[in-house]
């Protein structure tokens, strides 16, 4: 079995016990994160998600999950935040995103992180804006998980370059 190698990729996530243990910016937009869950769209899923970005500008973007009747309509908090962002404030990078939740039908005390397709569009942002985004997840409390780039979230990601063969 010479002829193979086996290629370890690690993923390192800082946990943090509360949001009190965050440097200012940070906790700032964990809370804005939490708070901003109120506005999602999900009477379907019961699980309002919430996310708040600070962008390379210093401005504040906020998304929300918005579901349909047609669930494969929904779109996430994440893919909103990102949409509003590139709209609003073209090119701009994102420096750090916030992510929580309110599961009305259960507890909302430990971390969630950004689906598949998320982590696709997180690191294609990345890409485009040539900066690394920092990612701040955590329930209304509790632990909080931050990671310092999206790609770190998609090991061997699919990218525009693949393309090009
Ligand atoms: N959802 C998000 O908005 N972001 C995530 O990171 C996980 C899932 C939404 C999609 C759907 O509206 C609801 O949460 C339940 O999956």
């Amino acid at each position: 079995m010479d002829a193979m190698e086996l290629k370890k990729i690690q993923l390192s996530v800082e946990v943090y016990r509360f949001a009190e243990e965050l440097q200012t910016g940070d906790a700032e937009l964990l809370s804005a994160a939490r708070a901003i869950t109120a506005a999602a769209y999900a009477p379907y899923s019961h699980f309002f998600v919430g996310a708040a970005a600070r962008l390379a500008n210093g401005e504040i973007v906020k998304g929300t999950n918005q579901e349909n009747a047609s669930y494969p309509v929904a779109i996430c908090a994440e893919r909103t935040l990102m949409s509003a962002a590139a709209t609003q404030f073209p090119g701009v990078a994102i420096e750090a995103m916030a992510i929580s939740y309110d599961n009305k039908n259960g507890n909302s005390n430990k971390p969630i992180s950004p689906c598949g397709v998320c982590r696709q569009m997180l690191t294609e942002f990345e890409d485009r804006t040539g900066r690394p985004m920092k990612i701040i997840m955590s329930g209304q409390k509790g632990e909080v998980y931050i990671v310092h780039t999206a790609k770190e979230l998609l090991p061997l990601t699919f990218t525009s370059g693949d393309l090009k063969g």
